[in-house]
């Protein structure tokens, strides 16, 4: 009798952890298309207007249209989809979470240890204190069209400069080389 309870038990355990990896396949997924989406629209967005007016014009791309793309696919599935970095240009829209933070660094260490930093992501189920949510982050490498605005101070023109310290006085996304993880697009989907 009681080997059965024990039996019944674990299976029922090893179906719940089943099930759940399985979520967990299925939140990813979707999580990885809105990703996805988000930064083609943007690379997409950002090349067109430095071909046609040069990066101090693209300046408003990074700021207007990224957390508007956030904003509407948030507002679109119910998600809180955003952009974030350890270190800010924006520091009212760009900090992270602690969640967020730990991912960050684990990008910057996988990176280090020689991953394709285009591949990073994590994705987890958490128990907040407001609920349970499915957590995503897609890593932001640094590419030569980024360095424009984010590489080490001979990268940026002086027009960029200007005005990026007119409008960011904290700004802490310089010094970026190719390849190092700027920053990560965020999902937060509550369960
Ligand atoms: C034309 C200049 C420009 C280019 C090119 C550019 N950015 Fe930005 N980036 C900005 C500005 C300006 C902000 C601040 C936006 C705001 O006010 O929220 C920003 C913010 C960000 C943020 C949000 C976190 C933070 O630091 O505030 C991330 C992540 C980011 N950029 C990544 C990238 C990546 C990745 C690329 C290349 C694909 C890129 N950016 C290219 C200007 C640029």
């Amino acid at each position: 009798m009681r080997s059965f309870v024990t039996f019944t038990l674990l299976a029922g355990l090893a179906c719940a952890a089943g099930a759940q990896g399985n979520a967990v396949e299925e939140y990813t997924a979707e999580a990885r298309a809105a990703a996805g989406s988000m930064m083609a629209a943007l690379a997409g967005e950002l090349k067109q207007e430095i071909a046609s007016g040069g990066p101090a014009g693209a300046i408003g791309v990074c700021k207007g249209l990224a957390p508007r793309i956030a904003a509407s696919v948030s507002h679109q599935h119910g998600w809180k989809v955003s952009r974030v970095s350890l270190k800010p240009r924006n520091p009212v829209l760009g900090p992270a979470d602690a969640w967020e933070q730990q991912a960050l660094l684990e990008f910057d260490r996988q990176a280090g240890a020689g991953a394709k930093p285009e591949t990073l992501e994590r994705a987890e189920i958490v128990e907040e204190p407001q609920g349970r949510y499915f957590r995503y982050a897609k890593a932001l490498p640094a590419q030569a069209l980024c360095l424009n605005c984010h590489g080490t101070p001979d990268k940026i023109a002086p027009g960029v400069k200007e005005k990026l310290a007119a409008e960011y006085p904290h700004d802490r996304a310089t010094g970026y080389a190719p390849g190092q993880i700027r920053g990560a697009i965020s999902i937060k989907r509550p369960l």
